[in-house]
């Protein structure tokens, strides 16, 4: 089943339109990587290495939203002032996840949530969240509140178009794999034992420096992603609006737990568009348990 079709059977009308426009401008964003990230040995006429990625990936995702008429700002990680339009949504989004990631060709990604009211607010004002992942295979993954839903992105002829590939996608009972950002001796103590307890239970280490490759994995073969709080950094790094809210609506709809330690990801009221927050997220009996030592630790 095509994107498109799916959309019309399942999705409000505004909703569709916002996603499919996302889902366009991700192809476009996907094929300009090595155009505008310096990966063909870009130089300008000085002989300085361009890397525009970043603003580009901004720019093609900002026009796209705003041209669907069903927004009335689009805040970005990349941009101090969300950009404005005539429509009643909110979007908050991660337009390049991962993008220092570029060299090594590591998965990229690009994170939206989609919010009933002006930011900032609480993830509790999330209507729906997608992410789209360029990685072995360019797939869209979203939710509108009825389950997790992914697409890949197949070339027939001149087109191409979003193909459902999973549908109703759940966190596996087992858990396998885990991915932890930052340095383990910046690792706040309870972190750091939990990580130890999960390798003696038999999980492997799995972390490639990009949420949403490492997310992805998560709700693939179940376990725990997180960037947690450091002691350098007792806020953590991920921008909750743009990043952890988002991912924490997709991963409870698959049946997962996301939390700040303290506290469902989805209940924080951000105090800036750019506030953060520590984040762990995954398999909930995993995450729930990591949250009662990083509290009793308080
Ligand atoms: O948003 C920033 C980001 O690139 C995330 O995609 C990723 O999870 C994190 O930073 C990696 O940070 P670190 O290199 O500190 O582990």
């Amino acid at each position: 089943m095509k994107l498109d079709e799916f959309l019309r059977l399942n999705v409000r009308d505004d909703l569709a339109r916002l996603t499919t426009a996302i889902s366009q401008a991700g192809l476009t964003v996907w094929e300009n990587i090595p155009l505008q990230s310096g990966v063909l040995t870009a130089v300008n006429p000085s002989g300085e290495t361009q890397k525009a990625i970043d603003v580009y990936s901004n720019d093609e995702f900002t026009e796209a939203i705003l041209a669907t008429g069903t927004v009335a700002e689009v805040a970005s990680e990349e941009t101090a002032e969300p950009a404005t339009g005539k429509g009643s949504l909110s979007v908050g989004m991660d337009p390049l996840d991962g993008s220092s990631n570029v060299e090594t060709n590591n998965p990229l990604g690009s994170i939206f949530g989609v919010y009933s009211r002006k930011l900032p607010c609480s993830g509790r004002n999330l209507l729906g969240a997608l992410y789209l992942t360029y990685g072995s295979m360019v797939t869209l993954t979203l939710s509108f509140g009825k389950g997790v839903h992914r697409f890949v992105a197949l070339r027939q002829g001149p087109e191409t178009s979003f193909e459902l590939m999973g549908i109703d996608l759940k966190i596996p009972e087992r858990p396998e794999v885990y991915g932890v950002g930052g340095s383990r001796k910046d690792w706040i103590p309870p972190v750091r034992g939990f990580v130890d307890s999960l390798e003696e239970r038999g999980l492997r280490t799995r972390y490639c420096g990009t949420f949403v490759g490492d997310y992805n994995q998560v709700l693939a073969r179940g376990g725990m992603f997180a960037y947690p709080q450091l002691t350098s950094k007792p806020r953590g790094k991920l921008r909750v609006l743009y990043e952890t809210a988002p991912m924490a609506f997709i991963n409870e709809q698959a049946g997962g737990y996301a939390s700040d330690g303290r506290r469902n990801i989805l209940d924080i009221e951000p105090d800036a568009l750019s506030g953060t927050s520590p984040a762990y997220m995954g398999s909930a009996s995993l995450v729930r348990e990591l949250e009662a030592l990083v509290s009793k630790a308080d």
